[in-house]
């Protein structure tokens, strides 16, 4: 990434936090701005559509229902009958094999006073429904703020549902560490290099530095015994590991490639039809904005386009 680049994609995700840039964005419908291209829709039958087509080109999914820094007990409540409305419905359509949810703890009540217990009871019914719908739970990172709390919960729930799926960002100096611990048996981790706006002291900047800790890391889960799941759209990752999982003796099928809905959807369709397994990240609902923006900011070729659709208005 170029300096211009690295000044507009620390820009953007400060933005982020505007609420007022927020509430101007979320009145925009989806369609009227390059957010439709990472979200596929509003609503839980526009998701399921979007996760049905994947299927149809041998993808799977890991489903979002979007929202993050939950600031009510209702809301965090709210974010919870979401995924269990969802998960409902991928066991009534028989959607439980391709698809699974990923979850937010923040979204789920996790910055709320007490918010610890009350986001790990929402996670705790959530991967108990689940499992009664035959899937499983990927607890998504967030920013370096909730790391350690996460792999808490993540760990607590693991307790009763050992295929609860964690998530490491290859960015943070802490990943390394981190994923020796998560190698295990079984263990479910998904490696992506982290989209958040982090400082030098906790994390690398460089793509450099953030390309080579993701490399690292990608080799300590494929030569343990858990089920990596590696999560990216860089070429030279995915071929990085490719050699990784030959050379620790990987078949397709023990570990899984996940790129996010609407990028490089051409390589997803790749990967797949050369016989490995690809999860596709699909967010749904109205609360796009901090999830569009980390898109904006790794790339921001994107950002005119959105200016325009913005401002034409
Ligand atoms: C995000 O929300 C994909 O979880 C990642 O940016």
């Amino acid at each position: 990434m170029n300096t211009v680049d690295a000044v507009l994609r620390r820009s953007l995700l400060a933005l982020s936090g505007s609420a007022r840039i927020k509430a101007l964005a979320l009145r925009l419908p989806l369609t009227a701005a390059v957010v439709s291209r990472f979200v596929p829709g509003e609503t839980v039958e526009e998701c399921l559509a979007a996760v049905r087509a994947l299927a149809a080109d041998g993808l799977r999914a890991s489903i979002d229902f979007l929202g993050e820094d939950t600031t009510s007990p209702e809301q965090a409540a709210a974010v919870r009958d979401a995924y269990l409305g969802v998960l409902a419905r991928l066991a009534d359509e028989g959607l439980a094999d391709t698809a699974e949810v990923s979850i937010k703890l923040t979204a789920l009540g996790l910055g709320l006073p007490g918010g610890r217990d009350l986001a790990l009871a929402h996670a705790r019914e959530i991967c108990a429904a689940a499992a009664a719908a035959g899937t499983t739970v990927t607890v998504d990172a967030e920013d370096h703020t909730t790391t350690d709390t996460t792999l808490g919960i993540l760990a607590e729930l693991r307790r009763d549902h050992p295929d609860a799926g964690g998530v490491v960002q290859a960015y943070l100096h802490r990943t390394l560490d981190d994923c020796s611990l998560l190698a295990g048996p079984g263990s479910r981790v998904r490696l992506c290099k982290g989209a958040y706006n982090e400082p030098v002291e906790v994390a690398h900047q460089s793509r450099e530095e953030v390309s080579a800790s993701y490399v690292a890391c990608a080799r300590i889960l494929l030569a343990g015994d858990g089920y990596p799941m590696l999560a990216t759209h860089d070429p030279e990752m995915i071929a990085a590991v490719g050699e990784l999982a030959a050379q620790h003796g990987r078949d397709p099928g023990s570990y899984e490639y996940q790129m996010l809905y609407g990028i490089r959807a051409d390589e997803q369709r790749r990967l797949a039809a050369g016989g490995q397994t690809v999860r596709i990240y699909v967010p749904f609902g109205t609360d796009w904005w901090g999830y569009f923006i980390r898109r904006l900011a790794e790339r921001p070729a994107n950002v005119a386009f959105f200016l325009r659709a913005l401002i034409g208005r």
